[in-house]
């Protein structure tokens, strides 16, 4: 039987939500991952220190019996953030990072910044007190084709702010684009990127072609088939500057098949399992383990892991439901499955 072990991952971008879907996700989450990176965007948004330890008081509250597992807590910028929650956030043991949403990029952003030069003095403050910038790097403007919106920021926005704050730690996360690799791998070590199963195993005929499907539908939307063979070349590389963020993002599945489906993949299920399925198919499985379980880490100034998992190379299908949730992929084949953890 053929097997693979690696030291245990850490998942650095996932929304684990609240309330009933955060007990049936977060144990998927915990047998595999270490530690994850939380999303901040809940109805409302986790905006302040305090908020984000009550929610990581919910998420501990929501974790199986005798899971190891680490929430790494982030805020949510907005224009109304104050330089004191961001010096209070970095005093704070249990938050990570601030996540910047473009106002009405994707699900639950309508707080988030409208426009980006308003808020420099808060990124000033977030390079100031060493906390990492995450970003959602699509532009919301309407007039912009949805599949441009990712390379219209990068040059519209983060050209600008990886110059003028140039010792900011920023992770432009689920990079969808080549033009988005490209920016990473050309500007200096404080920025990375994360990238999603998603992104690795399919391209935008996964949600048009042959009827829709919205269960492939996430933001930023997946591209065509050359961003996908980008990624791959990016993810496999052995360059330190991409490593795994999963955005698993779920929603009820009334929410998914609907006259205005809601964005986002569920894949915390078997994310392992989807990402050695990608590597596997570059003939590149390794350099699974330094882009699940050390970049991210170093990168976030955090010790790696020392313990591992295993996956033995085994056929099984995915169910069609967790819950009310639909799994990426669900109903069809993985050749990996994850065994100890
Ligand atoms: O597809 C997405 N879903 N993209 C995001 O940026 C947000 C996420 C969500 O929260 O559902
Ligand atoms: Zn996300």
């Amino acid at each position: 039987m053929k097997t693979l072990t690696i030291i245990r991952p850490d998942d650095w971008h996932i929304h684990v939500r609240n309330g009933v879907i955060l007990k049936t996700v977060l144990p998927h989450t915990a047998q595999q991952f270490a530690r994850a990176i939380i999303m901040p965007n809940l109805k409302p948004p986790v905006t302040t220190v305090a908020q984000a330890l009550v929610y990581r008081e919910e998420i501990l509250s929501a974790l199986p019996q005798g899971a190891k597992f680490t929430p790494l807590m982030t805020l949510y910028l907005t224009a109304a953030t104050t330089i004191a929650e961001i010096k209070a956030a970095a005093e704070s043991e249990h938050i990570y990072a601030f996540k910047l949403y473009p106002a009405g990029a994707t699900t639950n952003s309508d707080a988030g910044v409208a426009d980006i030069n308003a808020i420099y003095p808060l990124l000033a403050a977030l390079e100031k007190y060493a906390l990492p910038l995450l970003v959602h790097g699509e532009v919301t403007d309407d007039n912009c084709d949805i599949f441009d919106r990712e390379r219209v920021f990068v040059d519209r926005h983060l050209t600008a702010i990886m110059r003028d704050f140039p010792h900011l730690r920023v992770v432009l996360e689920h990079v969808t684009t080549s033009e988005a690799v490209q920016f990473v791998e050309a500007a200096s070590d404080n920025i990375a990127a994360t990238i999603t199963p998603q992104h690795l195993l399919f391209n935008r005929n996964a949600i048009l072609a042959g009827g829709i499907k919205p269960h492939y539908y996430c933001l930023p939307i997946l591209k065509r088939e050359t961003h996908r063979q980008a990624l791959i070349k990016a993810a496999t590389s052995g360059n330190a500057k991409f490593f795994l963020g999963t955005d698993s993002a779920p929603h009820t599945r009334d929410l998914k098949e609907n006259a205005c489906g809601c964005a986002g993949c569920y894949s915390a299920f078997g994310a392992l399992e989807l990402y050695a399925e990608a590597f596997e198919q570059a003939d590149a499985l390794d350099k699974l383990e330094g882009f699940a379980s050390f970049y991210g880490a170093d990168f976030y100034r955090l010790p790696r892991n020392t313990d591992t998992i295993t996956l033995e190379k085994q056929t099984w299908t995915i169910p069609h439901t967790y819950s009310d949730i639909t799994p990426l992929k669900a109903g069809e084949n993985l050749s990996w499955k994850l065994v100890s953890a």
